[in-house]
């Protein structure tokens, strides 16, 4: 790779051993992806924040990074196991939350916000069009190369550090043109419209593509799409089909700057929806738990949530999972008030799907399809998948 001489001093170690372990991951990352040079990045977002994915040896790399290196660009997390303010009210362990807390105190000593969100674009580390980051999360990562039009890779948690601390990428797959043109047309052919249905949509669409080896849907015939249905799409075709890109006619900024994709195609109808759907509500389930906010709510979603919470009690855990500074907005807007005094719970920093709770709950409900998903996969519950309004009609039952 052609190094500028700057990068080519971090290599050397000339700004420390952080740094220069940093350069070498990303030289490596280069060298096999074929990449010329690095290209600076905006923001970075790292995803592997739980304990419980990190470990002792994850740690470990992280307070060795975190002994002499500072990030150089603005630098966010992914969800962690807990939320760190409000974790005993969510059952976890004490052993648990100290370990947690190892973790982010060594990613807050690197001057990285923590904020742990897998929305990122919701609480300031926003890229704009064009712009070359590196993020993790999966769904992010496919919310920002789509609907934002910004340019990243799927970045593991030691990349995305890395490009934190020096504030570059390799340049290769999603940041260059040649790579973001569409591969398979998909008709739909039906009004699709929630953040339950995008995200069934979203499970056809990564399933198919999954079948068909493909990666970059070019979709046709969405006339609308708010921000919550888009993040629940990009959540949902992440997690099924390892989609980091997609081009929405009319709706995503890129569609028009590669031509539609014209050898493969097919089209997706209501009776398509409805057969999804049904596959992702389990029979004879006990639900015993509802959680929204897979990606992170924002605050419109928790203004709905309040409003149809308001003067009823939950006889069921609820939690709603989002960033903490969404959480502080709804604070001052009185939702927070309004939703604990039901009896929910917020879930900040955290999620149902990475916090550690396998095998507490029985069932789940959920208005997301990438929550169904790892609800069945990791944390082995039942599963129901539903408008928000039919969760909430589900917890006051
Ligand atoms: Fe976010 Fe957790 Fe869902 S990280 S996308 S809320 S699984």
């Amino acid at each position: 790779m052609k190094l500028t001489s700057e990068e080519q001093e971090m290599l050397e170690g000339k700004y420390g051993k952080a740094a220069k372990k940093s350069m070498e991951i990303l030289t490596t990352l280069g060298e096999i992806f074929h990449s010329d040079y690095m290209v600076d990045v905006y923001g970075v977002q790292i995803a592997g924040v739980s304990y419980a994915n990190l470990g002792e040896a994850g740690l470990e790399f992280l307070s060795e990074m975190a002994d002499d290196g500072k990030v150089r660009v603005l630098t966010t997390l992914n969800p962690a196991g807990m939320d760190r303010e409000n974790w005993k009210v969510l059952g976890i362990d004490e052993e648990f939350a100290k370990n947690q807390n190892r973790a982010i105190d060594a990613f807050a000593k690197m001057g990285i916000i923590t904020t742990c969100s897998c929305t990122p674009y919701l609480i300031g580390n926003a890229p704009h069009f064009g712009q070359h980051i590196a993020w993790a999360e999966s769904s992010a990562v496919c919310y920002a190369n789509s609907v934002i039009g910004a340019r990243t890779n799927r970045e593991g948690g030691p990349s995305a550090l890395a490009s934190a601390l020096t504030g570059k990428t390799p340049n290769y797959g999603y940041h260059l043109d040649q790579n973001r043109h569409g591969e398979v047309l998909i008709n739909i052919t039906t009004q699709v419209k929630g953040t339950d249905e995008f995200g069934v949509l979203g499970k056809i669409i990564g399933d198919k593509l999954g079948e068909l080896g493909k990666k970059i849907p070019y979709i046709t015939g969405i006339d609308s799409a708010t921000m919550e249905e888009l993040k629940s799409f990009c959540a949902s075709v992440a997690t099924y089909g390892g989609v980091a890109l997609f081009h929405m006619e009319g709706i995503t900024p890129e569609y028009n700057n590669y031509p539609k994709p014209t050898e493969i195609s097919f089209d997706i109808d209501r009776k398509d929806l409805e057969k999804t759907r049904s596959e992702l509500i389990d029979e004879d389930i006990e639900i015993d738990f509802v959680s929204i906010g897979c990606p992170h709510a924002s605050i419109h979603e928790i203004a709905k949530i309040a409003s149809l919470l308001d003067g009823k009690k939950v006889n069921k855990e609820f939690w709603i999972t989002t960033a903490r500074p969404t959480k502080k907005i709804a604070d001052e807007a009185g939702y927070s008030k309004i939703i604990e005094d039901a009896g929910a719970k917020f879930a900040a920093d955290t999620c149902c799907v990475v916090a550690p709770i396998k095998g507490r709950f029985k069932g789940i409900m959920v208005d997301s399809a990438k929550a169904c998903y790892y609800g069945r996969a990791k944390n082995q519950f039942k599963v129901k998948i539903g408008t928000i309004e039919e969760c909430i009609e589900e917890a006051t039952l």
